[in-house]
């Protein structure tokens, strides 16, 4: 596995990186450059200076995951690597408190002209009522995206004795209200607030979110920081509404085009004060978000699933940790599974019994599908496309749920439905991390599934196993463990086989040509 960090990233996740994998560290790629060498790449690490375009995916033959070391993901077409099955994953935590103590310190900054006063003593100039600033307690703060750095921003305002509006329509009053903050429209915050702050994402909703006719709404001499994305704010519309005096200033930290062009009309007007997009660069952000991508990223090439990919459904990571152990046995049952199953497949039930039927358990029944579609389809299946491809191939997947749990403290029931005939396993973990099938239709059986089974359902009378252990035998093929499984069923059994090796099809089907052998299936475990 190769992996291409493009963007600089902290040392100390490149070396986590580079405890298990290749890793390549080739930064201001120009983007010919980049698409010529992404096919040699599984995994590609970036921060916000490469674009991950749809071309670059297209290219991108052997991707498995792109990691942002930050939040946004503004700069990678999700959609394409969506539909290419490719993980993309951010670190949504590592930059909060740098992003949100930056907006703090640009707005006191603003309110209190520190950059220019700094610039203009530097200069030579003593200028001491041409600095006069406002202060922050008594103002109202519009907070507009009341996510993790705006619910921040807003602690620390309030702490500051400012009053605060926000604007957040994804979340609820209830949330709000926990932080001491009202929910209001947006309509209502442009009248009210003397600071505006915006943290929120970079969508079709929010781009030129404040604009021209924004601007004419707000309360004369408001102040604006645009410390998320550039773009929500509209750069023209913003440096004429500080040129007419709508706006008495503006601290921006993020811009459309970065670099932005030494040019640009903001850049000319001094109460207007900026930085390079520094919201993120703390030390202890840039580890913090460099490590939890390297995490992410270890996790998806080891076949895991994770609670911080964008275009996977979203997963709480308290319930993560329940259900993490369960992950490799669900996949091999809907590996097993199918390869028991007959016919034009219909649909798959998926039953959680016990403990586990507590927790959202969608992903779980995602690593059942992965497995139930790697075993029958060539195109690469993992958690971010199984459900689509299953779904466009007309599969229904539901899943049922009960506390109860006969004989087991936990147990996981798929049931594949085809024209033909039903077939379900059962398995369950013993101690917290072994996976077991415990049940093959209606026989009981404890089976270690890895490697190459044979599963051979059979007439429950003397001689068979010997003589399908001589058909192996005969082939050079060694049976690792072996067990037959009991039923209710009158005059049938079924045996299971653990072999060390693939086997060729010419000696499974000596094995089925065996008398009294109903149909065995080999299962194939190595690769999940
Ligand atoms: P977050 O996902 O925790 O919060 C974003 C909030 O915006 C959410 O609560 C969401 O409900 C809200 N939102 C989404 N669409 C909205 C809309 N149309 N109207 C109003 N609210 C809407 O994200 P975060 O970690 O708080 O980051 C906020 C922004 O800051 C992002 O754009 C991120 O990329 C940016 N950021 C910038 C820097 C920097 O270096 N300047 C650093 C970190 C994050
Ligand atoms: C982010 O979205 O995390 C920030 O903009 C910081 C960065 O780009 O590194």
């Amino acid at each position: 596995m190769r992996i291409l960090v493009s963007d600089p990233v902290s040392q100390q996740g490149v070396e986590l990186l580079q405890k298990e994998y290749e890793v390549d560290v080739k930064t201001q790629l120009p983007i010919e450059e980049l698409i010529r060498i992404i096919p040699e790449y599984d995994a590609l690490v970036v921060r916000s200076e490469t674009k991950v375009t749809k071309a670059v995916i297209e290219a991108a033959a052997n991707l498995k995951v792109i990691g942002r070391a930050g939040v946004g993901v503004d700069n990678i077409d999700v959609p394409a690597a969506t539909q290419k099955g490719i993980v993309v994953l951010n670190a949504p935590e590592g930059n909060t408190i740098a992003a949100t103590e930056h907006t703090m310190a640009m707005m006191l900054s603003l309110a209190r002209n520190i950059p220019q006063a700094h610039a203009s003593l530097k200069d030579g100039k003593w200028l001491r009522s041409k600095m006069m600033g406002v202060e922050m307690r008594g103002k109202t703060l519009g907070i507009l995206g009341l996510g993790r750095i705006g619910s921040g921003v807003a602690k620390r305002a309030l702490a500051m004795e400012m009053n605060i509006v926000a604007y957040d329509p994804f979340i609820s009053h209830e949330q709000a209200e926990a932080l001491g903050i009202k929910l209001v429209e947006l309509a209502d915050i442009f009248p009210v607030a003397d600071f505006i702050t915006l943290h929120l994402p970079k969508t079709n909703e929010t781009k030129n979110l404040l604009n021209k006719e924004t601007f004419a709404k707000m309360k004369p001499g408001v102040r604006i920081v645009n410390c998320a994305r550039g773009g929500v704010v509209n750069e023209l519309d913003l440096a004429e509404a500080v040129e007419q005096g709508i706006v008495a200033g503006a601290a921006i930290d993020v811009f459309e085009q970065e670099p932005v062009d030494p040019n640009h009309p903001l850049l000319k007007l001094d109460k207007v004060i900026v930085t390079p997009h520094l919201g993120a660069s703390t030390a202890e952000a840039q580890v913090g978000v460099a490590v939890d991508v390297a995490i992410g990223i270890m996790a998806v090439l080891k076949g895991e699933p994770i609670s911080t990919a964008v275009n996977m459904a979203p997963i709480q990571s308290h319930t993560l940790d329940v259900i993490r152990p369960y992950f490799n046995l669900a996949e091999k049952m809907g590996c097993l599974a199918i390869n028991l199953a007959e016919g034009r497949i219909s649909a798959v039930d998926i039953e959680y019994n016990g403990e586990i039927s507590e927790v959202d358990t969608k992903m779980l029944t995602t690593a059942v599908i992965k497995g139930l579609l790697n075993s029958i389809l060539t195109e690469h299946i993992n958690y971010v496309n199984a459900p689509g491809v299953a779904k466009s191939r007309g599969i229904k997947i539901r899943e049922v749920k009960s506390k109860e749990a006969a004989n087991f403290s936990n147990l996981i029931t798929v049931c594949v439905h085809t024209d033909k005939k039903s077939h379900t396993v059962a398995g369950t973990l013993f101690g917290h991390e072994e996976g077991r099938i415990v049940m093959i239709d209606a026989y009981r059986v404890d089976v270690d599934p890895r490697g190459w089974l044979i599963v051979g359902p059979h007439i429950n009378r003397p001689g068979i196993i010997g003589t399908v252990g001589t058909v192996l035998g005969n082939a050079g093929i060694n049976i690792d463990s072996m067990q037959v499984g009991r039923t209710e069923v009158a005059g049938t059994n079924i045996m299971v086989m653990g072999v060390d090796s693939d086997i060729p099809a010419s000696v499974m089907l000596k094995f089925n040509a065996v008398d009294g052998i109903l149909g065995a299936k080999l299962v194939n475990f190595s690769a999940i």
